[in-house]
């Protein structure tokens, strides 16, 4: 027998805890969902019809439920006293300074939310991890919400070495709120920007981590009956808390590690004259790979790949685990790798110089479909091109223009904006970004570059000669294109311009 959840509160109203609970009120209409968040600005737009967060159809499900069972508010207190079950969904960033810094997450943000739990619950409380932290969080939240009055500086800069915390039934955790219990558990949420809301309605799986006691497996229990209000129960799995932590960040390093492995294809079909496209495509129909994830690119992006792999590599390294580690990192190393070949690529073929030239760059997202810069390869592109002394001006049919400062920007330099203005200049559309340049980088695979969108011949008409294209996302037709006069050279793709060899051929 366990409990019925009736009123579930959201710590964290951001590009996870938003979409995920609008959709659980949505399809439980029995179940209030309160979302709270300390930044008010969020809050109001969330309730206004500005949404903080592009999502298609996100709008539609917020508007049918926001004021009957689904709200939005900064009171976090009122949220946790008045909940069944909370989830736990806050930002983890990579940690900048201290001990770990550029790899371990940064978990201050879940030892708040989960300490402000302790401190202000009154009754039983199951709580839910989902953000995406890393394995063994959920025993620090354990221990802090049965100790809510300790101060855990070790906390803070999350040491996974969890075996110097008090195990259960200590006498802190008995000491804790005698009458009331905290069960934690573990859900990671695998929803990808741009298709938010069809990865909830249509998930693949549900992962539900719990401890492996009676309790434990209650919760659980608890919180498959919310999931199934629209998931099928058989894709409701549950499993230890470690293995739900853990299959979080694996699944992220086995997409990365695949994107960097077709990546580090690319690099030999440049040399040979294979086609990535055609290796990819090949691989792909063996159904023990599959051809998913398998798309040559300049790089990936976005705000989990690379920071759930590097805590992974911090995880391995915590546990004495070196060879592990190397091995995980290299899928990061690869990604850099890629950008800088790419770039090589550029110059290489623009004569081996950038200075004073015109680059195009389309595209400043991390993928298409979404405004989204958070580690966008352009970004390395860009600053690389700077770096050579090239002028560049860059278009996205999404982004935002002081993001693209804030991106461009070195984090603690005061104000430098003025400085890359020199350089950088933005578009109000490709042709404008085209005008006059000696090179097309293309960085994103928005549809809008496409040659059967674009006007390439009026592009072409407006470009120094000869007239370059780097496609780094494979999304042009490169026979149609260069006959109109372009050189193009796309990556995992043999040159085409002045090659020195013609060993391959
Ligand atoms: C392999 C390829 O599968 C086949 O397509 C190619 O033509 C030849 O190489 P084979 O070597 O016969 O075939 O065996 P395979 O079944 O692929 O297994 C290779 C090794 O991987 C075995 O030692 C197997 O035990 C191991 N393996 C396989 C694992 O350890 N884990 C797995 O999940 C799968
Ligand atoms: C990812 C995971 O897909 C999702 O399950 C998890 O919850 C969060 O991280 P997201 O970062 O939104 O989602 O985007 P995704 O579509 O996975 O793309 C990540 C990056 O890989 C992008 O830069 C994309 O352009 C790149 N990519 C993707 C490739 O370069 N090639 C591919 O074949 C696929
Ligand atoms: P994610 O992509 O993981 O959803 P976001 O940064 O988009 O991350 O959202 C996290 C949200 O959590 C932010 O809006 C932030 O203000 C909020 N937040 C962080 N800490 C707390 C806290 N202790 N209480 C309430 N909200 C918090």
């Amino acid at each position: 027998p366990h409990v019925t959840i009736k009123s579930i509160c959201c710590i964290g109203a951001g590009y996870v805890g938003g979409p995920t609970c609008a959709v659980i009120a949505h399809k439980n209409p029995h179940i209030k969902v309160t979302i709270v968040d300390l930044n008010a600005a969020r809050i109001a737009a969330w309730n206004s019809d500005e949404l903080p967060i592009y999502e298609p159809g996100l709008d539609e499900v917020v508007k049918s439920t926001r004021g009957k069972n689904l709200f939005f508010s900064t009171d976090v207190d009122a949220g946790i006293l008045e909940a069944d079950l909370i989830f736990v969904s806050v930002n983890t960033p990579t940690k900048i300074k201290g001990i770990g810094a550029g790899f371990a997450a940064d978990l201050g943000y879940v030892e708040s939310a989960t300490r402000k739990i302790a401190e202000v619950a009154k009754s039983d409380k199951i709580v839910v991890e989902k953000s995406t932290v890393p394995c063994r969080t959920a025993q620090s939240m354990r221990y802090i919400v049965s100790t809510p009055n300790l101060f855990l500086t070790h906390l803070g800069s999350f040491s996974t070495n969890t075996d110097a915390l008090p195990t259960r039934g200590s006498q802190l955790e008995a000491n804790a709120k005698p009458d009331i219990h905290f069960d934690i558990l573990s859900n990671p949420e695998f929803l990808a920007e741009g298709t938010a809301i069809s990865d909830l309605f249509y998930p693949d799986r549900v992962l539900i981590g719990s401890l492996d006691t009676e309790r434990g497996r209650s919760a659980a229990a608890s919180l498959a009956d919310v999931y199934a209000g629209w998931v099928a129960r058989d894709q409701i799995i549950t499993m230890n808390l470690w293995s739900s932590e853990l299959s979080k960040l694996a699944a992220n390093a086995l997409l990365a590690q695949r994107i960097s492995s077709i990546n580090a294809l690319s690099a030999i079909c440049e040399a040979t004259g294979a086609d990535i496209d055609e290796v990819s495509y090949a691989c792909g129909l063996d159904t023990r790979i599959g051809p998913k994830f398998l798309k040559a690119s300049v790089g990936f992006g976005g705000s989990c790949f690379q920071k759930d792999i590097l805590n992974l590599v911090y995880l391995s390294e915590s546990l004495h685990l070196p060879e592990v580690a190397t091995y995980w990192k290299q899928v990061v190393e690869m990604n850099e790798y890629q950008k800088r070949r790419f770039t090589n690529r550029v110059i290489s073929c623009l004569f081996n110089t950038l200075t004073g030239k015109k680059i195009a760059v389309f595209g400043f997202a991390f993928k298409k479909d979404t405004g989204d810069t958070r580690e966008s390869p352009a970004i390395t592109l860009v600053n690389y091109f700077r770096e050579e002394k090239a002028y560049i001006s860059i278009y996205d049919p999404k982004v935002e223009e002081s993001q693209v400062w804030m991106d461009l920007a070195e984090p603690g330099v005061v104000d430098e904006t003025e400085v890359i203005k020199k350089q950088v200049s933005i578009a109000a559309d490709p042709y404008e970004a085209a005008a006059g340049a000696d090179a097309i980088v293309i960085c994103t695979e928005w549809n809008d570059f496409r040659e059967t969108v674009l006007d390439y011949e009026r592009i072409y008409a407006s470009m120094k000669k000869p007239a370059f294209i780097f496609d780094g996302r494979l999304i042009l037709d490169a026979k149609k294109v260069s006959e109109i006069g372009f050189k193009v050279e796309t990556i995992g793709r043999p040159r085409t311009t002045f090659v020195q060899s013609k060993d391959f051929e």
